[in-house]
């Protein structure tokens, strides 16, 4: 008897697969939404490594892991430090990066100062979908970019693309942008999870096997919620978002590593001249002003990865509008401002209920990390008793729900860091049987903070 294609049937929204057709998908809930489709032949599976590519046929079996064979230059030097540093030191070769970012950010930006100054040799190619290759071009003679290893390709088809490639064999593949790009496996339109899943299947198992670092461009709405990308971030090795801070200010950081951590933010500047990267970092978001600064501020020296920036917390305590007291902070998690201002309540005397709390880091960087805890307690109290803090003073601790300020990682760093922006009095936990530090005044409750701070 003949042998037949087994078929099977794939929803067109998220594609899922089943053996019978269904009105209604199990995964996504989409209706009418199942098609037909080819199985895979027997022995492959979709998106293994083309016939001939490495493994491809051979026996699997298992290696000892000492004789595992490792490249000293696995990482690639992007030319960037910045994207370096957040890469976790460079461009792992054979990995796949999701870099995801508003549309006008400067993602393509990026992926041409990257593709130029690759310290590397071999050849970058560009998968134009959102470009022409003349807009490219206009774009790399703005910014200084000869390319003379830089190849672009003007087509979104995932076969053509992956032709080009296995020819090229570059060491980098940008494909700006993944949501132009479409497999004919599916009839899907370009940018539809479908698409984007199956692109993402392709092309970074292509990349692994062949030892090509993977640049997927990805555009993301203000709120981060576009569908499309969110659905391969598990697929990828590293994802990173690139965002705005105040104007001109760019940063770069890792939600995702598998090579490496997710502290580090590179930071950019947008000038005429395309990226440029911000040398100084520690006072690029500080609010430059002369005398005392204005009440409900403080500086805060915080731990970004492997570097100290100085932020100022800016808070606002007005009546609260219907009666309802509430907290608006999206750049400090409204969770630590509750515990901070209710510690404030218990410890120091102060009140807030009837009250709206508004937290803001001028300069727009999220604040994770717990050393942001007693700036915001003072920043709150400075705001609510209307009492500037004095000028020159930083601020940097944790601080517990009994009231004590405990310690904070780096702190001898962020003294040094503060007292180089000119700084003369950080205001923070004890150093410990370190010993003392000069500029740090030791204080160990949010009570004596408040004292020491606020005292004429
Ligand atoms: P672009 O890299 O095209 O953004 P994306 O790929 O994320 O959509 O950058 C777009 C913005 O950057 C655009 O508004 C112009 C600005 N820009 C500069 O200010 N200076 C420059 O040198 C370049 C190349 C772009
Ligand atoms: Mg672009």
């Amino acid at each position: 008897m003949a042998s037949r294609t087994k078929t099977l049937f794939r929803c067109r929204g998220c594609g899922h697969e089943e053996a019978k057709w269904l009105g209604r998908c199990p995964s996504c809930g989409s209706w009418n939404s199942f098609a037909e489709a080819e199985a895979p032949k027997a022995g492959a599976t979709r998106g293994a490594p083309a016939s001939g590519a490495p493994g491809a046929a051979a026996a699997v079996r298992p290696l000892p892991l000492r004789a595992v064979e490792t490249k000293e230059d696995i990482r690639l030097d992007s030319g960037l430090a910045e994207m370096n540093r957040v890469l976790g030191g460079g461009i792992m070769r054979g990995a796949s990066v999701l870099v995801g970012g508003e549309p006008g950010i400067g993602k393509s930006t990026l992926m041409l100062q990257a593709a130029s100054s690759l310290a590397s040799p071999g050849r970058v190619l560009y998968v134009a979908g959102e470009e022409s290759p003349a807009q490219i071009r206009l774009r790399a003679d703005r910014l200084g970019i000869c390319g003379d290893r830089i190849e672009i390709l003007a087509e979104t088809e995932l076969g053509a693309v992956m032709q080009a490639a296995e020819t090229l064999k570059p060491v980098l593949l940008i494909a700006d942008s993944l949501q132009t790009l479409y497999t004919r496996e599916t009839d899907s339109h370009p940018g539809s999870v479908t698409q984007i899943r199956l692109c993402t299947q392709e092309l970074t198992e292509w990349a692994r096997s062949r030892g090509t670092a993977l640049f997927l461009v990805a555009h993301v709405t203000k709120e981060g919620t576009i569908a499309g990308p969110k659905v391969v971030e598990h697929m990828v090795d590293t994802v990173l978002s690139f965002e705005q801070a105040g104007t001109e200010i760019r940063m770069l950081q890792a939600v995702k590593n598998r090579f490496g951590s997710v502290d580090e933010v590179g930071l950019f500047r947008m000038g005429e001249k395309g990226l440029e990267e911000v040398r100084n970092p520690a006072s690029v978001f500080l609010v430059h002003r002369d005398g005392t600064p204005p009440a409900g501020t403080a500086v805060a020296p915080v731990i970004e990865g492997s570097r100290v920036l100085l932020v100022e917390i800016q808070s606002l305590v007005i009546p609260a509008k219907g009666g309802i007291s509430r907290i608006f902070s999206d750049r400090i998690d409204v969770g630590r401002v509750a515990r901070v201002a209710a510690v404030l309540e218990k410890h120091a005397g102060l009140r807030f209920s009837d009250l709206d709390l508004y937290v803001n880091v001028a300069g727009g960087l999220r604040v994770a990390e717990v050393g942001v805890e007693l700036p915001l307690a003072l920043a709150l109290y400075s705001a609510r008793m209307d009492l500037p803090l004095p000028d020159r003073t930083a601020v940097a601790g944790e601080v517990s729900l009994a009231g004590e300020i405990m310690k904070v990682p780096g702190l001898e760093k962020r003294v040094r860091a503060a007292r180089e922006m000119g700084y003369t009095r950080l205001i923070g936990p004890g150093n410990g049987s370190a010993g003392p530090v000069e500029c740090l005044v030791s204080v160990s409750t949010v009570a004596r903070a408040v004292k020491t701070a606020f005292a004429p």
